[in-house]
This record gives structure tokens, C-alpha cells and sequence, in this order.
């Protein structure tokens, strides 16, 4: 009889963490701002990586931090997560849209419901705000952040193509 062999199963535990999902602060931009750099970066999200910078960042919370929220781990305190949505109002018209413009969880954190809580907090505020319809863009090779966006109750509505050229 073949001796039963004792396996040991690897297990990643996922470590229980509680979060708050609040308004950014002023003093909680630098620590946004190096969360993004480690999760916008080039090899996996190009075109995201290019369109978002500092200033960026700051114009859209300059402009309303309301729709700028934060997750927050109540333990450490640490931030690991963020959702920054904005306003677009078209003149004579009685459509307001809310645009979610940038999210991001912590690599480490992701697929445990944070990137969920972040939208539907940012989701009250553009109805609170008058929005009547939220859009958002993702780059096509984006398939987490497509099905994350879907998940949400996004559909698909149009294609938009970015171009490049190299400029010699
Ligand atoms: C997109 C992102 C913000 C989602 O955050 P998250 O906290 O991991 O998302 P959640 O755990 O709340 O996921 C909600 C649902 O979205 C879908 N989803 C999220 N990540 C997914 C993935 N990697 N693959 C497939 N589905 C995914 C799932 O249906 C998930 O529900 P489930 O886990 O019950 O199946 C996160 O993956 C991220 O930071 N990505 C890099 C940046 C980015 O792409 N931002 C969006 C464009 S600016």
C-alpha cells in the first residue's frame, strides 16, 4: 500500500483588512500621487500612464474634491486605493454627466471589493450632483479594467481611437 503522503498546500491567506472609503484631503495628494506611479505604469497600462500626470491630479481636485475619494486601510491608515470622477455639464443642454475619469487599488488589495466601494460612493456623488448618466473610458487591452467597468454596470457605448506617430 502506497504510504499516504502529508502534501503541503500553499495557502496565500488574504489578510482581513478593514476600509474606509472617505473624501481626499489636501494632504493626502503625495500619497495618491506615488499609489498611481506604482499602478499606472507603462509595460501595463500605456495610454494611461501618459495621459495622467501631477497636475492632473491636482486640477481635478482642485476642481471638486468631492468627486476625489480615497480608500483607507483604518489600521495603518494607509491609503491603497483612490476614485477621481468630475462634472461635465454641456451648455443648454439638461444633460450632466459624471465622468469617471481615474481609478486604482493597490496591486495587492485588487479583486477584494475595494475598486466596488470606491465607484458606488463616487456614483452617489454624481447623482447627489445632478449627473443623469456616468461614463467612462478604458484602453482596449485593458481587460480587468473592462470587466471591472462592466461589473459596475457600464455597457460598452463607442470606440475611441488614440493614434501615435513617432515624430522623428
Ligand atoms: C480596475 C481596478 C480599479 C479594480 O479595483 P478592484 O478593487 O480590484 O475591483 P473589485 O474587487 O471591486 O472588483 C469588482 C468586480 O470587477 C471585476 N474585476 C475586477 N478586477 C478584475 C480582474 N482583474 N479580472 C476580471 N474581473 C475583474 C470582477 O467582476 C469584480 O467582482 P468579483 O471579484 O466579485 O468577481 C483595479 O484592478 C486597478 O487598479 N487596475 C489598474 C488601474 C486601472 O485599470 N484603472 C481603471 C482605468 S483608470
Amino acid at each position: 500500500m502506497v504510504e499516504k503522503s502529508v502534501r503541503k498546500r500553499k495557502r496565500v491567506k488574504k489578510r482581513r483588512f478593514e476600509v474606509e472609503v472617505r473624501q481626499m484631503t489636501l494632504e493626502d495628494l503625495p500619497e495618491v500621487w506615488r499609489l498611481s506611479e506604482k499602478i499606472f505604469t507603462p509595460s501595463q497600462l500605456q495610454f494611461t500612464y501618459r495621459t495622467w500626470n501631477v497636475n492632473e491630479l491636482l486640477s481635478l481636485f482642485q476642481e471638486d474634491p468631492e468627486l476625489c475619494l480615497v480608500a483607507e486601510d483604518v489600521a495603518s491608515k494607509r491609503i491603497f486605493g483612490f476614485a477621481i470622477g468630475t462634472i461635465l455639464k454641456r451648455p443648454f443642454s439638461p444633460w450632466t454627466y459624471g465622468y469617471f475619469v481615474w481609478a486604482g487599488v493597490k496591486k495587492i488589495r485588487q479583486r477584494r471589493g475595494v475598486g466596488r466601494r470606491l465607484y458606488r460612493e463616487l456614483e452617489k456623488r454624481f447623482k447627489d450632483k445632478g449627473a443623469r448618466i456616468a461614463i467612462v473610458d478604458v484602453e482596449s487591452n485593458n481587460q480587468a479594467g473592462m470587466r471591472f467597468m462592466e461589473k459596475l454596470g457600464f455597457k460598452p457605448s463607442q470606440t475611441y481611437i488614440w493614434y501615435s506617430k513617432l515624430l522623428e
